[in-house]
């Protein structure tokens, strides 16, 4: 036998809360206008993998170098990615560009979750959040803050990842609701700002959630009457996992394995004027297409000092190692970087590499690079 549907709780319940607690975001519109599909679009692919305080600056200021999609997309790459430094996880900036060209080749972004998914750097939480937000497409993204919203509310014991196909699909069924169906691109962040503020990852403050049960029920609206079933009974459902007390274990997640250890070599060669000497990464790949500081290639065991000049981009020189080490975590590895420094008069980059100002190359270089300049207590750009 089928196990039942969970019993979602009222949409409108959330959809009130929202209204009065909605977060000030830089990226939000706050109602008075029509949302742009660009300004979406861009938020949303900003927040895949930085915070929304880490965002909210750096999306200003993309907004005033690429106020519109044609200028975006007309933008030399390099300058996409130089924009994009220090955000992490470049491979987003890539497809954002490719993604703004294939927009403005087809005359503006499409309208559906499932075109928006057609398009480079688009998943499915990305395409339903757009679709949801910009275009009132009555589906529910689900990011984290959602997949743990929904599986408190239903008390899933399958760890993430497996879970999420399934917390997708419950997730779906709030827009069987009339009041959710009616304002979709809300009720999506009012999912997120819940996630965020209230059924947040350690202490949830239940006390303060739109959907707590109180002694199992019933539900009351903003006025508080009792919130009625469409058959007119009081609605009695509830939080199942703050009705058990298991709340702050979920969701539950599988253990991650534990990530190794490379090391790297690099060389910061600087000249009398200021500049130093930079490489661009091979365009597919990990920091795809991002400057960087010449250097050994990341591997298992520690470079000696004898092996690491091997790979100096200029050969010859009075190598100084720098003391201490950079350290960098990526998603699947840790990187231990040592650096090596020298000077000369006059730099000459040899093929494939270049010289900039060493101001400059502070700020467009991502945050891994930057280290080692810190680590060389060369100042911010
Ligand atoms: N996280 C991802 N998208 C968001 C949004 N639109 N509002 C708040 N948090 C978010």
């Amino acid at each position: 036998m089928p196990l039942p549907e969970p019993q979602l709780p009222p949409s409108a319940l959330l959809l009130a809360w929202y209204d009065r607690h909605r977060r000030t975001l830089p990226f939000r519109n706050m109602g008075l206008a029509a949302p742009d599909p660009y300004r979406v679009w861009l938020s949303e692919v900003m927040l895949q993998q930085t915070t929304v305080a880490a965002v909210g600056p750096r999306f200003d200021r993309f907004l005033a170098r690429f106020p519109d999609v044609a200028t975006l997309a007309a933008a030399p790459e390099a300058a996409v990615m130089e924009e994009w430094a220090g955000l992490g996880y470049y491979a987003r900036a890539r497809n954002l560009h490719a993604c703004a060209r294939a927009v403005v080749a087809r005359g503006g972004f499409p309208r559906s979750a499932a075109a928006l998914r057609e398009l480079p750097g688009i998943g499915a939480y990305t395409a339903a959040a757009i679709a949801a937000i910009a275009f009132d497409e009555a589906v529910v993204p689900a990011d984290g803050n959602v997949e743990r919203v929904v599986a408190r509310l239903i008390a899933e014991e399958t760890p993430l990842p497996a879970a999420k196909p399934r917390l997708a699909a419950v997730a779906q069924g709030f827009m069987a609701e009339p009041a959710a169906r009616a304002r979709p691109g809300d009720f999506a962040q009012a999912l997120f700002d819940l996630g965020a503020t209230i059924c947040t990852p350690k202490a949830p403050a239940c006390a303060l959630c739109p959907w707590r049960t109180e002694g199992g029920g019933p539900w009351r609206t903003e006025d508080g009457g009792p919130w009625r079933t469409e058959g007119g009974d009081p609605w009695r459902g509830g939080c199942l996992a703050q009705a058990r007390g298991i709340q702050a274990e979920l969701p539950r997640k599988t253990p991650k394995r534990a990530r190794p250890l490379r090391h790297g070599a690099h060389f910061l060669l600087t000249d009398a004027a200021g500049q130093v000497l930079l490489r661009r990464r091979p365009p597919s790949g990990l920091l795809g297409g991002m400057l960087e500081i010449p250097g050994a290639a990341w591997r298992e065991t520690p470079w000696t000092t004898a092996e690491a000049l091997d790979h100096a981009p200029v050969p010859g020189l009075d190598w100084v190692r720098v003391p201490g080490l950079a350290r960098h975590g990526f998603t699947h590895f840790e990187l231990a970087m040592v650096l090596y420094a020298a000077s000369v008069p006059r730099l000459d980059p040899p093929a494939g590499m270049e010289a900039r100002p060493l101001a400059e190359a502070a700020a467009g270089l991502p945050t891994v690079m930057r280290k080692l300049l810190d680590l060389a207590a060369v100042p911010p750009g």
